[in-house]
């Protein structure tokens, strides 16, 4: 599948977005490992989180699919099963990160796999704490990359310390730390998304959070409880970055998650000079905001701190999109993780904007973005990245003329209803062709 994107004018209107994936997975694992039901209220419906849904089925959770509504009747670890295939996670890193650590306690034997592109990313972030509370794991390059064998059981606590900022990894550990005998201690070099904590938290786990970082005794089981899944920043972003840079937009994004470790790309807009505003609804487990962006200001370079990374870590491509708008120049480091996501997003998003015409230099570990130059029209393609692909996409509605994205059907992986929902806001921007 292909778009066209033609530049159809201002943005205006209310939308909502999907629900958000990060908790949509957590509450599908969570709810697995838990006892008693959990129902999932709003939860993404895309092909990463039904990976999760599958595999949890696989592993001999009831589950009862309601659409609007998931209910995961979780037994408790001791109820899961090995599973009798393969279990397949296509492009998710999430779901292939966190099911090792659920699996890892588990005393069977069970193989994880995923997409081409799943299988190029690191695998000894997890694979090392794993092994080291007694896990078995092997895999191509002596467990660093897909398929995964895990043969799991009889863990013993440890104290890791994670050399990245990484929610996978962190959400991994205290997986398999809730499975082992003794206690589990987790630091990282700083906080990665939280929505790990928050969801045992909620389903009555104690997580200490000290100097020594987060820490959990073995052998608590979570009870399942209802989670109501917010609309996903990360998709909403899209429209925040349109309605930021073509002029006269007028946007409204109604039940978003704002989630502090998430915001990021609510901070970088503001830095940057953008008209936003945000009116949070309600705080349960996950704050809830509505979120307003007008087009009414020219957006400024910025030097993004390095510390904000992890909050805006799946924007950066966005980010770029927004800097090549704005006047002066635009920095970005500190992001050497973006070489391992989906696709290589500094060297993709590198593509992207020089196809566009916009001058940006490559980094190790991010990009400089010189912003304000005319945005060209042009054939991106988006290497089977999803978020390159959209980002791309709104890169386009700042052009004189249409543009071509290829390579779109990678999107169904985290936001298949992204061209109506673009579409709405300014019909005749979108055409899909093959
Ligand atoms: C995620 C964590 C981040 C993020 C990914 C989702 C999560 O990855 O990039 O899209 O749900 O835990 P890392 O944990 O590798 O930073």
């Amino acid at each position: 599948m292909n778009w066209r994107i033609t530049p159809a004018g201002p943005l205006h209107g209310r939308i909502e977005v999907p629900g958000d994936k990060s908790i949509t997975h957590r509450a599908y694992i969570f709810g697995a490992v838990g006892e008693g039901p959990t129902v999932v209220t709003g939860p993404l419906r895309a092909e990463d989180t039904d990976n999760t849904l599958r595999a949890v089925v696989h592993l001999g959770v009831q589950v009862e699919d309601l659409g609007e509504k998931v209910i995961i009747n979780g037994t408790g670890p001791s109820g899961l099963r090995e599973p009798g295939d393969v279990l397949d996670l296509g492009n998710s890193g999430t779901a292939v990160r966190l099911l090792a650590g659920l699996l890892a306690g588990c005393p069977f034997m069970s193989i994880l796999t995923g997409d081409a592109s799943l299988r190029r990313r690191p695998m000894a972030r997890i694979a090392d704490p794993l092994r080291s509370m007694g896990a078995l794991v092997d895999g191509r390059e002596n467990g660093n990359l897909l398929p995964l064998t895990i043969r799991g059981g009889g863990l013993t606590g440890i104290e890791y310390h994670s050399s990245v900022a990484s929610a996978q990894v962190k959400s991994c550990v205290l997986l398999a730390g809730l499975q082992a005998s003794g206690r589990t201690v987790f630091r990282e070099p700083s906080l990665s998304r939280d929505h790990t904590e928050r969801i045992l938290r909620r389903m009555g786990v104690r997580l200490v959070e000290g100097g020594e970082g987060l820490s959990l005794e073995g052998g608590q089981v979570p009870r399942g409880c209802g989670i109501d899944v917010p609309g996903d920043i990360s998709s909403a972003a899209f429209f925040m970055v349109a309605a930021s840079t073509v002029r006269e937009s007028d946007v409204a994004i109604g039940n978003v998650g704002v989630n502090p470790t998430r915001t990021g790309i609510v901070r970088l807009l503001e830095s940057m000079a953008a008209d936003i505003e945000v009116r949070e609804r309600t705080d349960d487990h996950e704050p809830v905001a509505d979120i307003r962006v007008r087009g009414s200001r020219a957006l400024q370079g910025i030097e993004v701190p390095p510390e904000w990374i992890p909050s805006i870590i799946d924007e950066l491509p966005l980010a770029a999109v927004a800097a090549a708008a704005a006047e002066g120049t635009t920095v970005i480091r500190g992001a050497a993780e973006l070489r391992v996501k989906e696709s290589d997003r500094i060297r993709t998003t590198v593509q992207m904007l020089r196809g566009a015409g916009i001058t940006i230099e490559e980094l190790d570990d991010g990009f400089i973005v010189h912003g304000g130059a005319r945005v060209r029209a042009a054939c991106f393609d988006s290497g089977g990245d999803h978020r390159i692909a959209m980002a791309s996409a709104i890169l386009s509605l700042m052009a004189g003329s249409p543009s071509e994205v290829t390579d779109t059907s990678c999107v169904s992986t985290s936001f298949r209803e992204f061209p109506e929902t673009l579409n709405a806001l300014a019909p005749g921007s979108v055409t899909e062709h093959s």
